[in-house]
């Protein structure tokens, strides 16, 4: 069984996601799904079959931070995973790593399973990338993804030995720093046609689905391929 996180990013109307989660309802899979939508949209996802996620969180507790949306108030909401430090929000908003860490103990606090988003550019040497993203970080309960930036929407994929490759060294070197055993997904692009590839090997668990999780036909497709 794989994981499977979908991220709709700002992405769709109530309307869109009415019939989402009414097309989702027909889509069987053994796979964990976890869907992570728009944040107010967390409510309409009230009764549905698979777990549900958000796409950010504030580093505050609750209290005057306008615009912001607490641990506590997402955990009030059922939600059970978060998305944390993606690619996007340290670009556009140059979000750092005390923000980070900060987030991450705010889940920590109420029990939400922090999934930290981890990469690097296309010219960077991915071990320092990763390492440094790594240090300091409280992984005990946390899912790691790995999304090189380069692959983020573009359909240029690593190959499958690229990506176990970079795998093994984030599940290695969390061992040798903590004694973890994290999970590692994939994401960046992913399509029926690679989550097929790839969720053959043993050390990719599952992955961080963007663009493709807009579409039920997409999501029917890398289902049934897996
Ligand atoms: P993508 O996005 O599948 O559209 O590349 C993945 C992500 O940013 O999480």
């Amino acid at each position: 069984m794989k994981e499977i996180i979908l991220n709709h990013k700002m992405n769709m109307t109530k309307q869109d996601i009415e019939t989402y989660i009414e097309e989702w309802k027909h889509i069987k899979t053994d796979h964990h799904i976890v869907i992570c939508p728009s944040f107010p949209y967390l409510p309409y996802f009230k009764d549905c079959p698979y777990d549900l996620g958000s796409q950010d969180v504030s580093a505050f507790p609750n209290g005057p931070h306008t615009g912001e949306v607490s641990a506590s108030q997402l955990k009030s909401l059922n939600v059970k995973y978060t998305i944390v430090g993606h690619s996007e929000k340290k670009e556009q908003y140059q979000e750092e790593r005390g923000m980070i860490q900060e987030k991450i103990k705010r889940l920590n606090e109420v029990g939400i399973i922090p999934i930290l988003c981890v990469g690097e550019k296309q010219k960077e040497e991915y071990k320092e990338v990763l390492a440094k993203e790594l240090n300091d970080i409280d992984l005990k309960h946390t899912i790691i993804a790995y999304e090189p930036i380069y692959a983020i929407g573009t359909g240029n994929t690593p190959s499958k030995e690229r990506i176990e490759e970079v795998a093994a060294f984030i599940k290695n070197y969390v061992r040798e720093k903590t004694g973890l055993k994290p999970k590692v997904l994939y994401g960046g692009s992913v399509t029926s046609d690679n989550a097929n590839i790839l969720s053959q090997s043993e050390v990719i668990d599952g992955f961080l689905i963007g663009g493709a999780s807009l579409s039920i036909e997409n999501m029917k497709k890398i289902v049934k391929s897996m």
